[in-house]
């Protein structure tokens, strides 16, 4: 395995490697978990070499208190992806290898995607998102990049990113993997405490009993109940819980037959945030 800081050298390494075979594209903040090594291990399956690239990107947050604690474990990841079968390369890049002159995100509309959830909360989140990921793709030129469906709003921004800006890349979301109690894998798990951590499962066991309460509950009762759950457990702040359509990412009000829901809830412990969702129906 080898690891590049520079996109120069990672280019030149690839361009060589392009005509051997397929090219598969993982891109992390680093902090990586066992959902990270599910997207390699699915991208190892389906290429012949499979980029990961490690790289906390500034643009994506709006708050830098965030960014400043962000876990950063390089040596445990570059670890963590050794032990694993296949050919894969690292990218481990300097904010100036990607952001030559100023660190600022282009401005984007994915279409009203980006205006909703995580748009409303973290002002320019996706401006960020989608800088970065466009700049990665074009340095990397993958077959396929894996994007968890954890951040399931990003998957769909990703996916009209492509479109807009005509990326011959495949984007594949692959599912959630969740710790025992529940709680969505994440990098930021890596901030709670033991005690945190436990209280944390109150977003799995809720999403979940929405799922199963779905069909015969309106969406305010939903709404309602979801609210009244956080209140019991004053451990954990909730920021948001939507019920949207999977395919706008638009509020639901009421329920059509012909659409498909999802869940979706941003909550804080301490001062960690965190994010989840469930399909309903
Ligand atoms: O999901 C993430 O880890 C990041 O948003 C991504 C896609 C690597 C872009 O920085």
């Amino acid at each position: 395995m080898v690891v590049y800081t520079q996109k120069e050298t990672l280019v030149q390494a690839l361009s060589s490697t392009k005509k051997i075979g397929k090219i598969g594209f993982v891109p992390t903040m680093g902090a990586l978990h066992n959902g990270h090594i599910s997207l390699v291990n699915k991208a190892l399956g389906e290429n012949n070499l499979v980029v990961v690239s490690i790289f906390v990107n500034p643009t994506q947050f709006n708050n830098n208190s965030d960014l400043q604690k962000y876990p950063r474990t390089p040596d445990d990841d570059i670890s963590l992806l050794k032990k694993l079968k296949g050919e894969i390369i690292v990218y481990l890049p300097e904010v100036s290898d990607l952001y030559e002159d100023a660190v600022s995100a282009k401005h984007y509309n994915f279409g009203g995607l980006e205006n909703e959830m995580e748009g409303k909360h973290r002002k320019g989140h996706f401006d960020g998102v989608g800088t970065i990921v466009s700049k990665l793709i074009k340095i990397v030129k993958p077959d396929t990049a894996y994007f968890g469906e954890k951040d399931f709003q990003q998957l769909q921004i990703v996916k009209k990113l492509v479109s807009i800006e005509n990326l011959p890349v495949n984007i594949v979301g692959c599912p959630i993997l969740r710790e025992k109690n529940g709680l969505a894998m994440s990098s930021r798990n890596k901030r709670l405490t033991a005690k945190q951590f436990e209280e944390a499962a109150i977003i799995y066991r809720t999403l979940n009993e929405v799922r199963k309460k779905f069909s015969t509950t309106s969406i305010a009762d939903l709404n309602t109940l979801v609210a009244e759950r956080f209140l019991q457990n004053p451990h954990l702040k909730l920021e948001y819980f939507e019920i949207a359509n999977e395919k706008t990412l638009k509020t639901a009000k009421r329920k059509t037959k012909a659409s498909k829901y999802r869940a979706f809830i941003a909550a804080f412990a301490g001062e960690v945030r965190l994010i989840d969702n469930m399909p309903l129906n």
